[in-house]
């Protein structure tokens, strides 16, 4: 059983409601709750979080280190393109992630393209709508599995 954290930046409380044409029409609640039920079957535990603040997600990304998360989700949003804090608080926990996006941030805004979170992240999904998630639970369980295999071998 492994400890994931999942982690949503600003204005990802409005989805289903923010330019579906571009994020869905699925709402952060669904996503959540598909996510929470699909760790469960897959014998994980999901922590879940979203903020609008730059500085509280960095103290949730903190917290993780005292709290044996394995493996990190993160749609960083906005702050993708900007926080070079939310980035020092990955490296520093030293805890892998996947970064997420819900639209091809490389099909867009020429401002888009640059993310502080990609070269640190063990894979990035970007353009898969909603599905991006499940993909990224799915790979941290296979990313987990491997490193208990490798561990018992
Ligand atoms: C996003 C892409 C970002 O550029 C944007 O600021 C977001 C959402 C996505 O999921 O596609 O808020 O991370």
């Amino acid at each position: 059983m492994a400890r994931l954290l999942l982690l949503n930046g600003p204005n990802i409380n409005l989805l289903g409601r923010r330019e579906p044409g571009i994020y869905g029409k699925d709402t952060l609640e669904q996503i959540t709750s598909r996510l929470e039920e699909k760790s469960k079957a897959l014998g994980h535990e999901l922590l879940a979080f979203q903020s609008n603040a730059e500085h509280e997600l960095v103290d949730r990304v903190q917290k993780s280190m005292d709290e044996s998360v394995d493996f990190i989700m993160i749609n960083p949003a906005a702050y993708t393109h900007t926080s070079v804090a939310l980035r020092d608080a990955l490296s520093a926990v030293n805890i892998p992630f996947v970064e997420i996006h819900l639209s091809n941030i490389y099909g867009r805004e020429s401002f888009r393209r640059k993310s502080y979170f990609s070269d640190l992240a063990v894979g990035v999904i970007s353009g898969c709508g909603a599905l991006g998630y499940e993909l990224a639970l799915q790979f941290a369980h296979e990313t987990l599995s491997r490193v208990v295999k490798k561990n018992n071998s």
